[in-house]
């Protein structure tokens, strides 16, 4: 069994933050797949610090989202001490993770996300300050390194496992890269073998033979999920019964994708109003009918035809009748 820190995970594999998509809805969905560990999308230690009331949104978790990791980025420690203790003293969570791999500009501009990559030192000097302060376990997401050039992810690591943290998630893809290329698994080949914190491996998990692969080259204690569990969840299934049994399920079917579509929807109404769900569904809905051939119309349906819920019904309706179920 994974433990990070004090938190027991009945799983390996976990769901990864993603802005605008990881909410508590989104979470909830997910867990029920076999989601050992969930982490929120990440959240502006300043917007804690200044009670930005957006940002304290974020921050919401519920019963159905244990063990949960919420993800901080900033730049200084003073903002990020500040933002600690108003979440200590108003979230439900277990984890606290720090994000140092975020690569947008206007992210990393301020010295916060995937900056922190470049300076070993003071990397190493904030995370220790936030391990000492912190009352829940302490993990950390990173990259390989800022670019080709700079790849330094076993120093980072090892500065991270000496100032405290208890787990480590490396996207193998460098901060230059973004999300282009591919994941590069055999970069963190041996790092396992020199930590004693649990290890994950992020990056391109879009099927259970990814996620096999992944921990045969690394020998990561775990998977994180991101957006190969858009749109399908049950890819979360397939590998945690995979890890667990050695038995491989097969793919999910037409009726399933629209039974687990629906589900999602009605969770994402219920927490966030139709208005603002629907127009976030525009954009996920697609994604659970994109393994089907002949199905361009519905995808195109949702994000074009779609502006409340009695018109996604109808196109669900319309699946359901192309598909003869
Ligand atoms: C839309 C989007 C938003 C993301 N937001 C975050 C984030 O808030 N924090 C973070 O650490 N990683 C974030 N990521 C990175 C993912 O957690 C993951 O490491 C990356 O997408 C590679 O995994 P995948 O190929 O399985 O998606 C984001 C990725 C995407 C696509």
């Amino acid at each position: 069994m994974i433990k990070i820190g004090n938190v027991e995970l009945n799983g390996n594999v976990i769901l990864g933050p993603m802005a605008g998509i990881t909410s508590l809805a989104y979470r909830e969905f997910m867990k029920p797949f076999g989601v050992a560990l969930s982490y929120s999308e990440m959240i502006s230690d300043c917007g804690i610090a200044y009670e930005n009331q957006k940002t304290l949104d974020y921050l919401k978790t519920s019963e159905l989202d244990v063990p949960v990791g919420l993800q901080l980025f900033g730049f200084d420690i003073k903002n990020s001490a500040k933002a600690i203790q108003i979440i200590e003293n108003c979230a439900k969570f277990d984890i606290l993770d720090l994000n140092f791999g975020c690569p947008v500009h206007k992210v990393t501009k301020t010295g916060a996300g995937s900056s922190w990559l470049r300076d070993i030192p003071k990397l190493f000097e904030y995370t220790k300050a936030i391990c000492e302060l912190s009352k829940k376990p302490v993990t950390a997401k990173i990259r390989l390194g800022w670019d080709d050039q700079s790849i330094n992810v076993f120093e980072v690591s090892e500065a991270l496992e000496k100032a405290g943290v208890k787990a480590i998630t490396v996207h193998c893809r460098t901060k230059e890269q973004g999300y282009s290329g591919k994941a590069d698994y055999h970069a963190i080949s041996g790092l396992k073998e020199i930590l004693q914190i649990p290890l994950f491996v992020s990056g391109d998990i879009f099927a259970l033979d990814d996620a096999i692969n992944s921990v045969n080259i690394t020998h990561a204690d775990g998977v994180m999920v991101a957006r190969g569990g858009v749109g399908n969840p049950f890819l979360i299934t397939q590998i945690d019964h995979y890890f667990k049994t050695g038995e491989r399920l097969p793919d999910s079917t037409v009726a399933d994708q629209i039974r687990y579509a629906r589900a999602y929807a009605q969770k994402l109404i219920d927490l966030k109003g139709e208005d603002i769900a629907i127009r976030e569904l525009k954009g996920i809905l697609p994604h659970f009918f994109s393994g089907f051939p002949g199905y361009k119309k519905f995808r195109l349906a949702f994000t074009i035809n779609m502006s409340n819920k009695n018109e996604m019904e109808a196109i669900f309706n319309g699946i359901e009748r192309e598909t003869k179920l």
